[in-house]
């Protein structure tokens, strides 16, 4: 039997929940519940915080992508260029605008976008790339943006995937505010996570801002008048932008949280094991992503012992099933590769307490003494 889980964000509405249950009597007593005062707030709430102009709350962080790369521009047979180990959620994006997603390796010791690949992969239908800060560990976006200026790619627009990085920092920066257009997932066991699917696309480009707010609803200018191609449906609804008003005050708390469990991983857990993910202050530790050999073995013997693991991302983008059908182009991926067979994701959340992060490592330990004797 699992006891400790791991994500639990069940303990954080438990923390919370006296003000988040009034917050939702607020808006339920409203009787409005899209596009409403909350939503206004949230959306200059997370602006404020992130240090951009413009963010437009939409319904969860998939949509935000998809949201974003049109706003961008990217549309049928561009090229957008990303990595295959973050989950598929830019390729879906890029499937849903009608992009051919070019998967490029990452760096074997943070597993995120390689840039000093990202040459061979531009071509002259580059549009976009799209940066995964993956497990919370920031990809240095300014370099990044200078590569490509250095190769005379000056119009490719950089996207930033923040899902795993809320409150992550670069040169004094936060997540989201170093590339042309960000998109956030707020998800239930993200560092700000609400009670069921919300996402936002965040820019400080007002032109980008304004197409985003159109196509996010069916390209409307106004009420029934649609000046903008391929608008949807994608609304953050109010009742989570009113839970996500609560919970942002203490999104810096959570994160030092977070940080501390990684610290402890780091300090603690002994060789094979090699910890990816950061506790550094720029970092907001999302994920525990650890690196160890025989690992179906290791997270077998881990559930034996009541503690769940998990993998992020079992499998590469352009090796799932649903990718057959669809374009891609592939360059070698030999980190990619390597890492997809040994990454395991430790239990990594805010309310995690100091005796289960004990439990953790005491087994991580004694099964690793065992497996590799
Ligand atoms: C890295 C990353 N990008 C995008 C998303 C998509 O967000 P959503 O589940 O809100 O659509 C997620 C996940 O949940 C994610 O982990």
């Amino acid at each position: 039997m699992i006891n400790i889980p791991i994500n639990d964000p069940i303990r954080q509405y438990r923390e919370l929940h006296v003000e988040i249950d009034r917050v939702i009597r607020e808006v339920n007593g409203s009787g409005r519940w899209l596009n409403g005062s909350w939503t206004r707030r949230i959306a200059e709430e997370i602006a404020r915080w992130c240090g951009v102009a413009h963010c437009v709350p939409v319904a969860n962080g998939t949509d935000a992508l998809e949201l974003a790369l049109r706003s961008v521009g990217v549309e049928l047979n561009n090229e957008v260029i990303t990595v295959a180990n973050a989950g598929g959620y830019a390729t879906t994006a890029c499937h849903l605008v009608g992009a051919t997603p070019v998967w490029v390796d990452v760096r074997a010791s943070t597993l995120g976008l390689d840039i000093e690949r990202v040459g061979e992969a531009l071509s002259e239908r580059t549009k976009a790339i799209v940066v995964t800060h993956l497990y919370g560990i920031m990809v240095d976006v300014p370099a990044l943006r200078a590569e490509l200026d250095r190769r005379g790619a000056t119009h490719v627009r950089i996207i930033e995937d923040c899902a795993h990085a809320h409150g992550a920092t670069m040169r004094g920066r936060k997540a989201g505010a170093l590339g042309d257009v960000a998109a956030f997932s707020f998800y239930p066991t993200k560092n700000l996570g609400a009670l069921g699917d919300a996402g936002a696309v965040l820019t400080n480009d007002a032109e980008i801002a304004d197409r985003t707010l159109r196509l996010h609803q069916y390209g409307w200018r106004e009420r029934y008048n649609s000046i903008a191609a391929i608008g949807r449906n994608s609304r953050m609804d109010e009742l989570q932008a009113a839970v996500l008003t609560v919970k942002l005050p203490h999104l810096e708390q959570w994160n030092a949280a977070r940080r501390n469990v990684i610290e402890r991983y780091v300090n603690e857990l002994h060789p094979p094991f090699r910890v990816v993910s950061t506790c550094s202050q720029s970092d907001v530790a999302h994920l525990a992503v650890l690196r160890v050999p025989q690992r179906d073995q290791f997270r077998k013997r881990m559930a034996a012992a009541g503690i769940a693991t998990d993998i992020h991302y079992p499998i590469l983008d352009c090796n799932q099933v649903s990718q057959k059908m669809l374009p891609g182009r592939l360059l070698a991926l030999p980190e990619s590769e390597r890492a997809v067979r040994e990454i395991v994701s430790l239990p990594c959340f805010a309310e995690l307490t100091a005796d289960e992060v004990d439990r953790i490592i005491f087994a991580a330990n004694r099964i690793a003494a065992e497996l590799f004797a």
